[in-house]
């Protein structure tokens, strides 16, 4: 059966990511939907909703001009400065037009703190690099009136597809040491439910701040092991990353931007997920 197209045209930035092309597969029955990609890619080139931009070298504004979209989705990566600069562009386009951009940010903009998980209002701080860049351009974004956006905090995106578990499956094979943070209590999610929140938004016009992780905390280690044993007989071997003696958080829980019960998950769905 064909599908209603909706009224609104989307543009995502990063469509050809991990995360950006979920969103595209989500959005592209029901939306016109567009996207970049940045590495030569021959199928991508043959699609005419789908365009080559480089952030580094490419201008924002002229393809936002092209497309003139009514949602403009950010889940790029790239050069920090480069991305500051596209981030403009795409805020100083919304401003000016009948336009929300929707910003995939990061629980790592919380990740000074330790003692805690982070609530949406919670004042942001970050030691890192990308933490810093993450709360940058999210108080950019902010300037814009409250309707015209809507910043979802991200924790650690697990998923079939995902480069963690397609790395995790890669070492396991290879007999290689995993990475596991035994003092570090997160929190977690799938592109499949992520996919479905941001439809969600985007039909419900929902703005403002979103952390979309599990309600649930696990310990980085214990979640691991409980996804290696549900997907693989392989005996792994894991190499311990302790990065303080005490318990650390990066977990982003909501609190005053809630989604309805069937858009909200627990950890172990997302073992479930994987285990088939
Ligand atoms: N995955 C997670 O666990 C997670 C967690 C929290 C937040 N996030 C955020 O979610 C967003 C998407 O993450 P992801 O995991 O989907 O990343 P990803 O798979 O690496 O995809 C990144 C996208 O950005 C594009 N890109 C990379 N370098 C570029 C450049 N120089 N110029 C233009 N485009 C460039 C890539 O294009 P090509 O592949 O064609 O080069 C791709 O479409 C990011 O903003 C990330 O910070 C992700």
């Amino acid at each position: 059966m064909k599908k209603e197209v909706g009224k609104h045209r989307i543009l995502i930035f990063g469509a050809s990511g991990f995360l950006g092309n979920a969103i595209y597969k989500e959005l592209s029955s029901y939306f016109k939907t567009f996207g970049t990609f940045n590495r030569p890619n021959k199928e991508l080139n043959k699609n005419t909703h789908f365009f080559q931009y480089n952030v580094e070298e490419d201008d924002a504004f002229e393809l936002l001009q092209k497309i003139k979209p009514s949602i403009v989705v950010s889940s790029l990566r790239g050069d920090f400065a480069s991305q500051i600069v596209a981030h403009k562009h795409m805020i100083e386009y919304v401003k000016n037009h009948n336009c929300k951009l929707i910003f995939l940010s990061s629980a790592n903009v919380f990740d000074a703190y330790s003692k805690y998980p982070s609530y949406e209002s919670d004042t942001t701080l970050s030691n890192s690099i990308y933490g810093h860049f993450k709360i940058k351009t999210e108080n950019m974004i902010s300037q814009l009136p409250k309707m015209k956006y809507a910043i979802i905090r991200l924790p650690m995106v697990f998923g079939a597809h995902s480069p963690r578990i397609k790395e995790i499956k890669e070492s396991l094979l290879r007999k290689e040491p995993i990475e596991i943070f035994p003092n570090l209590i997160i929190n977690v999610t799938t592109d499949t439910k992520i996919t479905q929140q941001i439809h969600y938004i985007i039909n419900r016009n929902k703005y403002g701040v979103f952390h979309l992780g599990s309600k649930d905390l696990v310990h980085h280690d214990d979640f691991i092991a409980e996804i290696i044993d549900s997907m693989s007989t392989i005996k792994p071997i894991y190499k311990l990353v302790f990065t303080t003696n005490n318990d650390r958080y990066l977990a982003v829980l909501p609190k005053v931007n809630l989604l309805p019960k069937h858009l909200q998950l627990f950890s172990r769905e997302i073992i479930e997920e994987l285990a088939v």
